[in-house]
């Protein structure tokens, strides 16, 4: 790559951002796309974020990603927020427009397609939703517009299990979520979920856990899909996989949420299939280095 006068800069704020797999992605995309763009770290502190957005938009800079901690707070010193993301709550891809930048929630849209490419359905298909943090925030609200049946949220902590049902109740203006701790699970009707895994149970290096242990709840899987990438199969998904269940991990919602983010960037090209399958080599190959 050449860097040049012309060469337009995005990057990513978040802290800390030394872990960050987005540089390597998005620079990948811009070389394979042949866009003359550079995507660099920004290590922000909390108390920086609202200059660190208008010292962004002064020096040119066209598009960032926000991550943790930043994803809420970011909000605030926005010029224009996508319906979607307001809704969620949370920013993570940042577009420069006159004034400032707008605000679009990619996890969201990735999860979407992700879903959609492996022939998951939601609409008309009764779900569980395992967990109540930003993640979970995010699949309920795709569940919800997506049309499923009914979203039951499981939780340790039941009482952000309610807040969230009923956000996404006021939402969609009728009550199609619920909530119950996530030790209640036997209470559930007997039926085949769609499950969303959406804790941080099971994530590395906590391989060996699974936000509930039992083997019975499993039988209640049609599909399961675990936000989780790394490991790229979580022991929530070895559970769910041995009672007949098809499986799906996070690594592709990644993907597609940086695909997605790097279009928005640049609207005029298309990152190629091929190219995705090289970011989802790039992805296990950081991962494998990271040990
Ligand atoms: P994220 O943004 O990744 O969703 P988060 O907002 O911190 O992160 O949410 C983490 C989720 O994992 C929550 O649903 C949390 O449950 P509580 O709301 O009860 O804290 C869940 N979680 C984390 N550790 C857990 C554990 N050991 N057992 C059960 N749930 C856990």
């Amino acid at each position: 790559m050449r860097i040049s006068g012309k060469t337009s800069v995005c990057g990513i704020i978040a802290n800390p951002v030394e872990h960050s797999m987005s540089p390597v992605l998005h620079n990948y995309y811009a070389e394979r796309t042949g866009k003359d763009m550079v995507y660099v770290p920004f290590k922000v502190p909390e108390e920086s974020v609202e200059q660190a957005i208008a010292g962004a938009y002064a020096m040119n800079i066209q598009g960032m990603s926000v991550t943790v901690p930043h994803k809420q707070s970011v909000i605030s010193y926005l010029a224009d927020i996508d319906a979607d993301a307001k809704a969620i709550g949370a920013v993570n891809t940042l577009v420069r427009m006159d004034g400032g930048y707008k605000g679009y929630n990619t996890d969201a849209a990735g999860l979407l397609r992700a879903m959609k490419e492996d022939g998951i359905v939601i609409s008309n298909r009764p779900c569980i939703l395992l967990g109540a943090g930003g993640a979970a925030k995010a699949a309920a609200y795709i569940l919800a517009k997506e049309g499923a049946e009914e979203i039951v949220i499981l939780n340790r902590n039941v009482s952000r299990a309610k807040e969230l049902a009923e956000d996404i109740n006021r939402l969609m203006g009728r009550s199609l979520t619920t909530a119950r701790a996530i030790s209640d699970w036997e209470a559930l009707p007997k039926k085949k979920y769609l499950v969303v895994q959406t804790t941080s149970v099971g994530m590395h290096p906590n391989t060996e856990q699974a936000p509930i242990e039992d083997a019975a709840f499993y039988e209640l899987a049609e599909a399961a899909v675990d936000v989780i990438y790394t490991p790229m199969e979580t022991k929530f998904m070895s559970l769910a996989k041995a009672a007949g269940a098809k499986v799906m991990g996070g690594l592709n919602m990644l993907v597609y949420q940086g695909v997605i983010a790097y279009e928005l960037w640049n609207p005029e090209v298309t990152v190629r299939a091929e190219d995705m399958d090289g970011a989802r080599n790039l992805v296990l190959e950081f991962l494998g280095s990271r040990k």
